[in-house]
């Protein structure tokens, strides 16, 4: 197939084009490299099935060039993390809506498949555990705390997926749980796996959030991208999956491990989210997926147990340091 990958050079987008290579597909990477890198590319940037571009998605002309006799668009293009969402909202509503509402316009004339990357936020601050794709309903903060934009402004993405879908067009909304893995950057946009490797490795202090006894479901990166290809079922069409893994994790859990597994002498210390976000910033205490929907309709089945994937992120980060290629 003919695919287009926005935000192609991003940590999800870079092992999705990889893998999508790998499987005989031609692929044309759209990113504004805004948070993703050229360099997150460098095995496949020559691969004669690839091809990289660099603009944006909320460039309507270009995105309707480069969707000309694509099969499928995989939409992950998007401005997200926590700190963008409270000190940039603006960014946040448009970035997500704008780019959606464009990709969705144009693939409807052709009916080209759109896969679009969504989050585990929609739920909010729903406290019904697991949380299945068909809850009736989403517990939302109010619109005057910058916190919410990116969950609502990624749920009114997923209101124009299926009304687009409604008229015909092949959707598929995917909402990730907590991906981690190599190439996940970005320290300032409050991720939590490579902050606390990154401290680990430095022995730095491995700072936590709150108590650290709020809890997420971590899975990596390999799972994350197999759910996603498996949504190019054509079972999957007009559906929402949860792709994520069902195995909890409480941040303390995680900062332990990762300074055994990295054998480091950081300290680990505490912080108040009110100092780090602001006051009023809510952290959900629990977030676990239901994934049985994706296990029956896309024979979805995540392997990889929290220390192997943390042991392979650890390694890249190292050599990442080790290249003075941290960026922080
Ligand atoms: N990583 C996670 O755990 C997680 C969880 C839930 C949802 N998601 C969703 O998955 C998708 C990928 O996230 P990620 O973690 O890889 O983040 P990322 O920041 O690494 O990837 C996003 C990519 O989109 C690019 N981008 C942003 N705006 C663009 C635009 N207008 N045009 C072209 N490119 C643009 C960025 O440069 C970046 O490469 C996003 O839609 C995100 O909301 C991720």
């Amino acid at each position: 197939m003919r695919i287009l990958v926005t935000g192609g050079a991003g940590f999800i987008g870079s092992h999705l084009v990889e893998e999508l290579l790998k499987q005989g597909h031609t692929v044309i990477t759209l990113d504004d490299l805004s948070t993703g890198k050229k360099g997150y590319l460098n095995q496949i940037i020559h691969h004669h099935n690839h091809v990289f571009v660099h603009g944006s998605a909320l460039d309507r002309s270009l995105l309707n060039e480069l969707m000309e006799n694509c099969d499928v668009i995989f939409h992950m293009a998007a401005v997200l993390g926590v700190k963008n969402t409270v000190d940039h909202p603006l960014k946040v509503i448009e970035g997500n809506i704008d780019a959606t509402r464009n990709v969705l316009e144009l693939a409807f004339p052709r009916k080209t498949k759109v896969i679009f990357a969504s989050t585990s936020e929609v739920y909010g601050k729903n406290e019904q555990l697991p949380f299945s794709e068909d809850f009736s309903n989403r517990v939302l903060g109010s619109t005057n705390t910058h916190r919410w934009c990116y969950a609502t402004a990624k749920a009114l993405d997923e209101h124009l997926c299926f009304a687009y879908g409604d008229k015909g067009l092949p959707v598929t909304v995917v909402r990730y749980f907590n991906a981690y893995g190599p190439r996940q950057n970005g320290t300032q946009y409050g991720q939590v796996i490579p902050k606390f490797i990154k401290a680990a490795l430095k022995n730095e202090p491995i700072t936590i959030y709150g108590d650290g006894e709020q809890s997420r479901c971590f899975t990596f990166i390999e799972d994350t991208v197999k759910g996603t290809i498996a949504c190019l079922d054509p079972k999957a069409n007009q559906q929402v999956f949860n792709i994520g893994i069902d195995q909890v994790t409480t941040i303390n859990e995680l900062a332990l491990k990762i300074k055994s597994l990295s054998h480091s002498s950081s300290e680990i210390t505490y912080f108040p989210y009110s100092e780090a976000y602001g006051q009023g910033y809510e952290d959900m205490q629990k977030r676990v997926p239901n994934i049985s929907k994706a296990k029956q309709t896309l024979n979805y089945h995540p392997t990889v147990k929290l220390e192997d994937g943390l042991l392979r992120t650890i390694e890249w980060y190292r050599q990442d340091l080790k290249h003075g290629r941290d960026d922080g």
